[in-house]
């Protein structure tokens, strides 16, 4: 179905001035309203708590648009999306009610773009300021940093707002590629058949970055790889990866789906466990700092840069199956990929050919850079002997589509002014989340060094034992 404008509200950004709204909200708010997708009624309220006037937010927005807009800014359209752009000035104490003179419409969608720290103070501050009919709330994650945290934080929104018009970001469910899991899952008979523990040996999940802490020490510290990565970004991609069918596209029959996945993870020992921290070492050719050098990281900080668990799900489908998810940052390239590797064939006809090593079947699915999805099967090299060989059938998304994807906020965006919830995350997915991790966050295995530029320390290669990580993205 092609997208629509949504209904007429204004959108409330709170925290206007600081990064997410220049790098990512304001850009992507400026390609909805070129492509005619903002509501037809409703201004771009930023609030922040400076002394700021209308024309200069308006002037902040366009050198944001300048820098990070994926197309670039045309003056006639620039000039009729700054009609709708109005500065809040807040003040210090927090007091939301400056707000509510400056929204005039009976509906509007507020984003909390500030640090988690000032979520529980604002979203009371909706309730105080007498905002809450006809508010949503946006929340980026992290929600909470554990399970408890995270129970608090659901019941603070609740408090003001129901379930229903909260809408939980986690960016990684508006990549193209991540929605695509669904539609390849359960939009070809091929694969869902196959889909389960009788065929596949593992599911590999990978988000290498060859980026370090990129100026955040300070909250990275507090964060690490584990709640930074795996808990959201990686859990959601395993919830879609591992879902089985939902009875229906419908936002709750896919997130109760998703929600199964996550509370089917069975408690992660220890031992599955890598956590490693970089020390200095060559990405892309340029030297770089190890972790404790990093500005405002404690020279004897122990928080994981890398990780890498064994999880395994204790359903019908993937009972056995051993799910192997690895991130890490200062990795040699940037790459998150999914590999599903299926069984060895049940007898090895080729051997007394002199074949010796048959290749497992592969479906590697490229979820960002180079995105796309491969099919590795092994076939006969021409010649007058039995050799087998693995080649891959590819699809790549830029040459099939001739397109670039809107950027993940795009479709966020509209998704939560339409009141669509299918991308967002339920209040029980971060729960389930939290308690999954809750038992490596309590007690971490203690960190191992692996230099800047390779694929993580050397003990996480037991990680995915017997075999090793996918060949094609890097083993340690
Ligand atoms: C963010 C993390 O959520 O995702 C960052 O906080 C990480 O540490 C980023 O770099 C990765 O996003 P992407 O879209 O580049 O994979």
């Amino acid at each position: 179905m092609p997208l629509k404008a949504p209904p007429d509200q204004d959108i409330v950004i709170v925290g206007a001035t600081g990064d997410l709204a220049q790098r990512k909200l304001i850009p992507a708010l400026y390609n909805l309203h070129r492509q005619k997708l903002l509501p037809e009624k409703g201004q771009i309220i930023g609030a922040a708590p400076f002394e700021w006037d209308d024309q200069r937010f308006r002037d902040l927005a366009e050198s944001a648009v300048k820098e990070f807009s994926r197309t670039p800014l045309q003056k006639t359209i620039f000039a009729s999306f700054a009609e709708r752009l109005h500065f809040v000035p807040l003040p210090a104490d927090g007091d939301l009610s400056p707000l509510g003179s400056a929204s005039t419409l009976d509906r509007r969608i507020a984003y909390l773009a500030v640090p988690p720290s000032a979520f529980t103070s604002l979203i009371e501050g909706i309730k105080t300021a007498g905002l809450v009919e006809g508010t949503s709330i946006i929340i980026e994650k992290p929600f909470g940093h554990d399970l408890k945290s995270a129970e608090e934080l659901n019941r603070t929104l609740h408090d003001v707002v129901p379930e229903q018009r909260i809408f939980r970001i986690d960016h990684y469910m508006g990549k193209e590629t991540v929605q695509n899991l669904l539609v390849f899952r359960f939009g070809n008979s091929l694969f869902e058949r196959v889909w389960n523990r009788e065929a596949i040996a593992r599911v590999e999940i990978t988000v290498a970055e060859s980026i370090g802490v990129d100026g955040r020490g300070k909250l990275y510290e507090e964060i690490g790889a584990i709640r930074d990565i795996v808990q959201n970004h990686m859990f959601q991609v395993l919830s879609l990866v591992a879902m089985d069918p939902p009875l229906s596209f419908d936002a709750e029959a896919i997130r109760n789906e998703k929600v199964k996945v996550l509370e089917s993870i069975q408690p992660i020992h220890p031992h599955d466990v890598v956590r490693g921290q970089y020390t200095e070492g060559t990405v892309d050719g340029e030297k770089v700092v190890g972790y404790r050098q990093e500005a405002d990281v404690s020279p004897t900080s122990t928080t994981e840069t890398y990780a890498a668990l064994r999880l395994h799900l204790e359903s019908w489908r993937w009972s056995g199956v051993p799910f192997l998810l690895r991130t890490g940052k200062r990795l040699p390239t940037r790459d998150t990929r999914v590999v599903i590797t299926f069984h060895d064939v049940p007898l090895h006809l080729f051997k007394t050919a002199g074949v010796h090593t048959l290749h497992r079947n592969r479906l590697v699915v490229r979820i960002q850079p180079d995105e796309g999805i491969a099919l590795s099967f092994v076939a006969k090299q021409p010649g007058p002997e039995v050799t087998a060989q693995a080649v891959d059938m590819n699809f790549n998304y830029g040459d099939s589509f001739k397109t670039s994807p809107p950027e993940a906020y795009e479709r966020l965006l509209h998704d939560a002014l339409e009141g669509d919830h299918t991308l967002f995350i339920r209040e029980d997915e971060v729960e389930h989340g939290w308690a999954a991790v809750e038992p490596v966050i309590e007690a971490p295995p203690p960190i191992t060094f692996y230099p800047a530029g390779r694929w993580g320390p050397e003990d996480a290669a037991r990680i995915a034992s017997p075999s090793h990580w996918d060949e094609s993205v890097g083993s340690v």
